[in-house]
């Protein structure tokens, strides 16, 4: 009996020292050789059909059948039917505005939440979805669960339409995710845990508290803490924590595993194939996992060469954004930790956040170039690129206000182009480089000038960002994921897959921008 109590406070314990995370079972291990053959035998053309598929049986008997089945019949065996025959296929979301709805797009947008807004669901065995507890808004196309960074703009538009309870339930669902798996991931998907995305939880809790006063600093202060310790390595095993040459510390993105992803399992198999075999390296795997970390995924902004993703290397720059990202989580931090009167750890965070930004300074301001670049890591130099990320110590408050003007000329005579700023400077067939532009660059960008009151510039990336989404709405009824800002008359294209609509994040950014400067600035 007594031995019994012992085992017992000892299985207890160990509970209480540690955090215990929910893990998870991913499509390839649950469904085996059968995932690997739907995916190289592109029964779908997206590979993300197959991972989000729904079992119509328990998955162990779906894999018994498919060696029976295949076995027996060898000649007449179809892949693709028993797919049909034992899945339910994922929907696609689209919406299209019918005529008569093309004149107002605010109106529309606001009918849009209702259709994007998806309700708490409850796991299914077999199926990737991870369940979440509150109500959530899914970008729209083939993007079918919530998404994190995609999720704070779309707060942005939730916020101008006095949706306050579904902002509220979106916040719930990211500290939920935080509690269970012990950071967000990229999305509610088993194959999305391994990573993350650039981590706007701390500034979905400003916009909260905007509406909910400054107590929320306090509620969310744990799953704050919490996510901080995943970006700084100290729970799970990734490494996202950099030491710079001078001790200082930076991040970077970083994915825990190195297999193909699952929602593009034969891109990434077949582009290893194309190298030599001595070339390869699991570490390609982990630098295209750390890419779609990243959210830009893809761009040459990540490959060694500019040019061929091949050559991605994710993993060896310093990104500046994710800098100022975690940057503000310390700020955060702060603000909680003195909110429930927690002094000392409120001014090691503000210690922590000035370090930070001065790293940032230090080791990506470019005083000849007068912009902002990621860090290589293992040539300790900056990455000879400039991209659109080199704007968000604007949005950030990290950069001193005397570098203001230089980093405004360099925007204006580089990156602005008729429909607003384009992502990078070189044209690659990758979705994130030119000619694209997207919501989420564009409003950092005009919020980071507001900052330091360059209102004219602001004004007129607004004025050319809101006129290509009017305009693109009104010949075709939808609301794109990017846009190409280059040439306004054409097609935002490039990428893993087709573009998509819906669309969450550009529809939150335009009612925001609609909001500060009405619709025809
Ligand atoms: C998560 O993703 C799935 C994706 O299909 C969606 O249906 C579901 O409702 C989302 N939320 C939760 C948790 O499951
Ligand atoms: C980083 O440095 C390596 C090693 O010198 C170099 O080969 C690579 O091109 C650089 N990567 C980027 C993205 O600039
Ligand atoms: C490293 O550089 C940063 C940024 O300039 C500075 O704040 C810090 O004091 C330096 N650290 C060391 C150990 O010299």
């Amino acid at each position: 009996m007594r031995k019994q109590l012992l085992l017992l406070l000892i299985v207890v314990c160990s509970l209480c020292s540690t955090a215990q995370y929910k893990t998870y079972t991913t499509p390839d291990k649950v469904y085996g050789i059968l995932f690997k053959d739907v995916q190289l035998q592109h029964v779908f053309e997206d590979d993300k059909t197959f991972a989000d598929c729904t079992p119509k049986r328990s998955p162990a008997s779906i894999r018994v059948d498919y060696e029976r089945i295949k076995r027996a019949t060898p000649s007449s065996f179809s892949l693709h039917d028993f797919v049909l025959q034992n899945f339910y296929l994922p929907d696609s979301i689209a919406v299209t505005a019918g005529s008569e709805a093309r004149e107002n797009i605010v109106a529309h947008i606001q009918h849009l939440w209702k259709v994007l807004q998806r309700d708490p669901d409850s796991a299914i065995t077999g199926s990737s979805l991870l369940a979440l507890p509150y109500h959530y808004i899914v970008p729209g196309g083939r993007f079918r669960e919530i998404y994190y960074w995609d999720s704070y703009f779309t707060m942005l538009g939730l916020q101008e339409s006095h949706e306050y309870t579904l902002m509220e339930d979106m916040v719930n669902n990211f500290a939920y995710l935080i509690t269970t798996y012990g950071h967000i991931p990229n999305g509610n998907r088993t194959y999305y845990l391994s990573r993350s995305q650039p981590p706007f939880f701390s500034l979905m809790v400003d916009l909260l508290a905007k509406q909910k006063g400054n107590v929320v600093y306090a509620t969310y202060q744990k799953a704050l803490q919490d996510e901080y310790d995943y970006w700084m390595d100290k729970t799970g095993t990734t490494q996202h924590v950099v030491k710079m040459p001078n001790g200082s510390i930076l991040n970077r993105f970083y994915d825990a595993d190195d297999q193909p992803r699952q929602e593009g399992y034969s891109i990434d198999y077949n582009l290893a194939e194309k190298l030599p075999h001595t070339a390869f390296d699991t570490a390609l795997y982990r630098n295209l996992r750390t890419g779609a970390e990243t959210g830009w995924d893809f761009s040459t902004r990540w490959f060694a060469d500019n040019r061929n993703i091949i050559t991605i290397q994710t993993t060896n720059l310093i990104p500046v954004d994710l800098n100022g990202l975690l940057y503000h989580l310390e700020l955060t931090l702060a603000t909680s930790y003195q909110q429930t009167g927690n002094l000392a750890k409120a001014s090691r965070f503000r210690q922590l956040a000035l370090q930070r930004k001065k790293a940032i300074n230090t080791y990506c301001w470019n005083a000849a170039k007068h912009w902002y670049y990621d860090y290589n890591i293992t040539e300790r130099k900056q990455s000879s690129q400039p991209t659109l990320a080199g704007i968000t110590p604007l949005f950030f408050s990290i950069a001193p206000p005397s570098h203001t003007a230089l980093i405004a000329a360099v925007l204006q005579q580089r990156f602005l182009k008729d429909g607003g700023l384009v992502t990078t400077l070189i044209t690659s067939g990758q979705q994130w480089d030119a000619p694209n532009g997207w919501a989420p660059l564009q409003w950092m960008a005009i919020k980071g000038l507001i900052n330091y009151h360059q209102t004219t510039l602001a004004h007129e990336i607004t004025k050319r960002w809101i006129t290509l989404n009017v305009h693109t709405y009104q010949q075709t009824g939808k609301l794109m994921e990017k846009y190409n800002v280059v040439d306004i008359h054409q097609k935002a294209g490039g990428g893993e897959y087709p573009g998509q609509d819906g669309f969450g994040w550009t529809n939150g950014v335009l009612l925001k921008l609609i909001s500060l400067y009405g619709a025809n600035p």
